[in-house]
C-alpha cells in the first residue's frame, strides 16, 4: 500500500515543527553552509539561495506527494526562527518504516533542539501513522548525531560498512569525498517508553488547514 504524509504542524514545548515554506528560504541557506552540515550529510556545497529555493518549492514537496518521505522546518515557538529541519525519507508503507535524519543552524546547537524534534517527529509517526520502525544511519564519526540517536532511544543495531561517503577538507579547501562506515540505529513503538518524560513533552500535533 502506498501512501503519503500529510501536511502537519506538530508542537512540543519549545518548538513548532511544519511545512517549510518560501519564506524560509533564507535562513535555510545560510544553515546549511556550514562544516558540520558539509561533512557529515550530502547537502551541496556551497548551499545557495536558488539550492534553498529549489529544495523548498520542488524537492520537499515532490517527496511528499511521491509517498517517499517529508520535509519539516523546525522553528522556535517563541520566536518562530528557522533552527533547523528534521526530514524523512525511504519510507516504505508496506513495513511501515522510514529513515530520519535532522540537521540544526550551528547558532542553535547544544540545546537540546535536535533531540526535542526527534523524539516529537518519531511520537507522531507511531501514535499518528502507526509507522511501526523508524532508521537512522549516522557517520561512523558523527559524535553529535549518535549522541541525539542515543538521547531519544534509538537501538544501535550495526554497522553497514564502507557505505557512508563522508566529506573532509583538501589542501586548497574544497570538500572531497571519503568512504567511512554508517552505523544503524531503529526506534521501534516500544523503545519510546518512558523517553518522552526525559525530554519535553510533544504538545500536540495539528493538520496544516488547522494549523492556517
Ligand atoms: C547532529 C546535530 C543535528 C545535533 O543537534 P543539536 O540540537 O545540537 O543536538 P542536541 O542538543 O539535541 O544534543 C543531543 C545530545 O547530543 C550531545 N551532543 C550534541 N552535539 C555534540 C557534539 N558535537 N559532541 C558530543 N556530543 C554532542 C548533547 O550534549 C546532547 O546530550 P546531553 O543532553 O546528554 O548533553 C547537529 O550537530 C548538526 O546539525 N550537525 C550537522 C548535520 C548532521 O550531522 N546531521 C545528522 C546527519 S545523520
Amino acid at each position: 500500500m502506498t501512501s503519503t504524509f500529510p501536511n502537519i504542524s506538530i508542537s512540543t514545548e519549545r518548538l513548532v515543527l511544519r511545512p517549510l515554506d518560501e519564506d524560509d528560504v533564507q535562513a535555510l541557506a545560510e544553515m546549511m553552509n556550514d562544516e558540520q552540515v558539509a561533512a557529515w550529510t550530502d547537502v551541496p556545497q556551497p548551499f545557495t539561495v536558488a539550492g534553498a529555493r529549489e529544495w523548498i518549492t520542488n524537492y520537499a514537496p515532490a517527496e511528499r506527494t511521491s509517498g517517499r518521505g517529508l520535509d519539516l522546518a523546525v522553528t522556535e515557538f517563541l520566536t518562530q526562527r528557522l533552527v533547523g529541519i528534521v526530514q524523512l525519507t525511504k519510507t516504505d508503507w508496506h513495513v511501515r518504516s522510514t529513515e530520519l535524519s535532522y540537521i540544526i543552524a550551528p547558532w542553535a546547537r547544544g540545546e537540546g533542539y535536535a533531540s526535542e524534534a526527534a523524539l516529537a517527529t518519531a511520537q507522531w509517526l507511531f501514535g499518528d501513522q502507526k509507522l511501526e520502525r523508524i532508521e537512522l544511519r549516522t557517520a561512523a564519526d558523527n559524535t553529535a548525531s549518535q549522541q541525539v540517536a542515543q538521547k531519544i532511544g534509538c537501538i544501535s543495531e550495526g554497522v553497514l560498512r564502507g557505505a557512508c561517503i563522508a566529506h573532509v577538507h583538501a589542501d586548497d579547501g574544497t570538500w572531497i569525498d571519503v568512504r567511512t562506515d554508517f552505523i544503524v540505529w531503529s526506534l521501534l513503538p516500544e523503545d519510546l517508553e518512558g523517553t518522552a518524560e526525559q525530554l519535553a513533552d510533544v504538545d500536540g500535533f495539528t493538520s496544516l488547514a488547522d494549523w492556517n
